[in-house]
């Protein structure tokens, strides 16, 4: 009976933050839980990619006893286009949970703050709902991208604007009047409309520009009009405090 169990035991999966760059911004959960995992799932823009994520924890790996399931996402706005990547992740992933093995899912800044395993975890839900998932929150990049800049996220009665570059530049005129503190994600390729707009409201001084926050490479600009005509990472992001 005992040994039926053991057998018939269905692995756990883990959505895992692993924070904006520092490994010492791990969370102790989320080092234990990469440490003791059978299978360390990456996700990946292209099969050539290499994963900001996986590099962040690279050392907590032993691929003599973990496996590594590096799995593609291309970037694509069409969320029908990108149906059949997750169904094939779900079922790479299903695979070993159903063998007994527990994998963590490996994502950059936390998990549930526009994380790519927020897709996963919905096409897991609907295929697998017998499945045990838990989320480990990770230091989103806005959160230490505030600290790296020493700038206030919200304090008091101040309102906060998150938006992803996916916005309309009237609906970002509007959201910064509306609210005291704005932070632009994915800002990388609308910069110099976002600098115009910022100029044109003439609040360009408020604003910050991080770039890999935490990381080696981090980069601080705080005069954002030097940015203008400039190929920027994408993982960098605006703050901007009226
Ligand atoms: C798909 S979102 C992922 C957000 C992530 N889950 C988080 O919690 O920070 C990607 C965007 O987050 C921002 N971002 C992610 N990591 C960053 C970092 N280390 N430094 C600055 N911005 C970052 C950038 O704006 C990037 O375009």
């Amino acid at each position: 009976m005992v040994a039926d169990n053991l057998t018939s035991r269905k692995g756990r999966l883990y959505g895992i933050g692993v924070g904006p760059g520092d490994p010492e911004l791990l969370t102790l959960k989320a080092a234990r839980l990469i440490r003791e995992a059978a299978v360390i799932v990456v996700p990946k823009k292209t099969a050539h990619d290499r994963s900001y994520a996986y590099s962040i924890v690279r050392d907590l790996v032993d691929l003599d006893r973990q496996d590594l399931l590096e799995l593609v996402f291309p970037m694509k706005k069409d969320l029908d286009a990108l149906a059949p990547y997750w169904r094939e992740a779900v079922e790479a992933i299903a695979l070993r949970l159903e063998a007994g093995k527990d994998c963590v899912f490996l994502t950059e800044g936390d998990p549930l703050f526009y994380g790519t395993f927020i897709y996963l975890l919905r096409v897991m839900k609907q295929r697998y709902p017998e499945i045990e998932i838990d989320v480990v929150p990770g230091v989103s990049s806005m959160n230490a991208s505030a600290a790296r800049a020493t700038m206030p996220l919200a304090s008091a009665d101040e309102r906060l604007a998150v938006l992803p570059a996916t916005y309309e530049l009237s609906d970002l005129m509007q959201v910064i009047q509306e609210f005291d503190v704005v932070v632009l994600l994915k800002v990388s390729n609308v910069m110099d409309s976002v600098i115009d707009l910022l100029e044109e409201l003439d609040i360009i001084d408020k604003a910050v520009y991080v770039k890999k926050c935490s990381a080696a490479d981090e980069e601080i600009v705080r005069d954002v009009r030097t940015l203008r005509g400039k190929r920027l990472d994408y993982l960098s992001l605006l703050i901007v405090r009226k």
